[in-house]
C-alpha cells in the first residue's frame, strides 16, 4: 500500500519567518531527486504522544534539498518553526501524486497556504504561464513567483493587486489559458472548478488543505469523487492516498 514508506532522516538547513505565522524550511534530504511539484512530506514531531505526523506542502526543491512552507496552526507546526539549522527532522515523502506537467498555457493559481506549491510547479513548467495568487492582505513568496511567470495578485482589502479573490484578478487582467493548475482553501477551488467548467478549460486541483495525517490513517481526508466513466458513480477517495491532485471534474466539492 502507498502509505506504508519509510520514515526519513533530513537535516534542517534554514528556517526562516516569511509572513505571519507562515514559516520555511529547507532540509537536506536524499528524497529530493523523487519530488513532483504538487507533492507533500508528512512531517513528525518529536514529542512522542502525537504520534500522527503533519503533512505540508512542497514549495521548492534542489538536487539535495527540499524546501516546505506552512503556516503555524497548531503544536506540531509550532515545534518546526522553532528547529534549528543542523537539526534532525523525520518526515514521509515525498508523498502523494502531484500535477501533471502540461505544455499548454497554464494558470497557476494559489490561495492562502497554498500558495506555496505553484512556486516548485512554476520552476518546473516550461509553458507560457500566468501565476495568480489570492492573499488577505499580507504577501509572502512573491518575489520568487514573479520571477517565475507572469504574476498577478488579488487581495481581500484590495491593499495590493485587485481587490477580490482570483477569479477577479483573471477577470481584471484579461487572462487566458487552456490549463489550470490551483491550490488553496475549498471556497476558492470551488470557484476555479466553475471558471473551468464555464470556460471549456482542463483544471487540476489540488485538495491538500483537507488533509490530516497524510499517510492514509486518520481517513481524515474522504472527498466524494465522480468518476465518468459512461454512468457517473460517487465514489470516496482519501485525499493523501488518492490525490492530492485531481482533475476538477472527477471531484465533487
Ligand atoms: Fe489522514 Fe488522509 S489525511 S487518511
Amino acid at each position: 500500500m502507498k502509505h506504508f514508506k519509510k520514515k526519513e532522516i533530513g537535516i534542517v538547513q534554514k528556517t526562516e519567518c516569511i509572513g505571519t505565522d507562515i514559516y520555511s524550511m529547507w532540509i537536506k534530504t536524499e528524497a529530493s531527486g523523487l519530488v513532483k511539484p504538487g507533492q507533500f512530506l508528512s512531517v513528525y514531531t518529536k514529542d512522542s504522544s502525537r504520534l500522527l505526523p503533519r503533512p505540508i506542502s512542497i514549495c521548492d526543491f534542489t538536487e539535495d534539498a527540499i524546501r516546505i512552507v506552512y503556516r503555524v496552526a497548531g503544536q506540531g507546526t509550532k515545534e518546526f518553526s522553532a528547529y534549528t539549522e543542523g537539526e534532525e527532522v523525520s518526515f514521509i515523502g515525498p508523498l502523494g501524486n502531484g500535477f501533471p506537467l502540461l505544455s499548454e498555457d497554464a494558470f497557476l493559481i494559489g490561495g492562502g497556504i497554498g500558495i506555496p506549491p505553484m512556486l516548485a510547479l512554476a520552476k518546473k513548467l516550461s509553458c507560457e504561464k500566468s501565476i495568480i495568487c489570492g492573499y488577505r492582505n499580507e504577501l509572502f513568496l512573491e518575489k520568487e513567483l514573479a520571477e517565475n511567470g507572469s504574476f498577478y495578485i488579488a487581495t481581500e482589502d484590495g491593499s495590493t493587486g485587485t481587490k477580490g479573490n482570483v477569479i477577479d484578478a483573471i477577470k481584471a487582467n484579461g487572462l487566458k489559458a487552456k490549463v489550470i493548475y490551483a491550490c488553496g482553501p475549498m471556497p476558492m477551488l470551488k470557484a476555479v472548478k466553475q471558471y473551468a467548467e464555464e470556460n471549456d478549460m482542463v483544471a487540476y486541483l489540488s485538495l491538500e488543505e483537507r488533509m490530516a495525517c497524510g499517510i492514509g490513517a486518520c481517513l481524515g481526508c474522504v472527498c466524494d469523487s465522480t468518476e465518468v466513466d459512461g454512468h457517473s458513480l460517487v465514489k470516496n477517495k482519501r485525499i493523501c492516498t488518492d490525490g492530492p491532485v485531481f482533475l476538477a471534474k472527477e471531484v465533487s466539492l
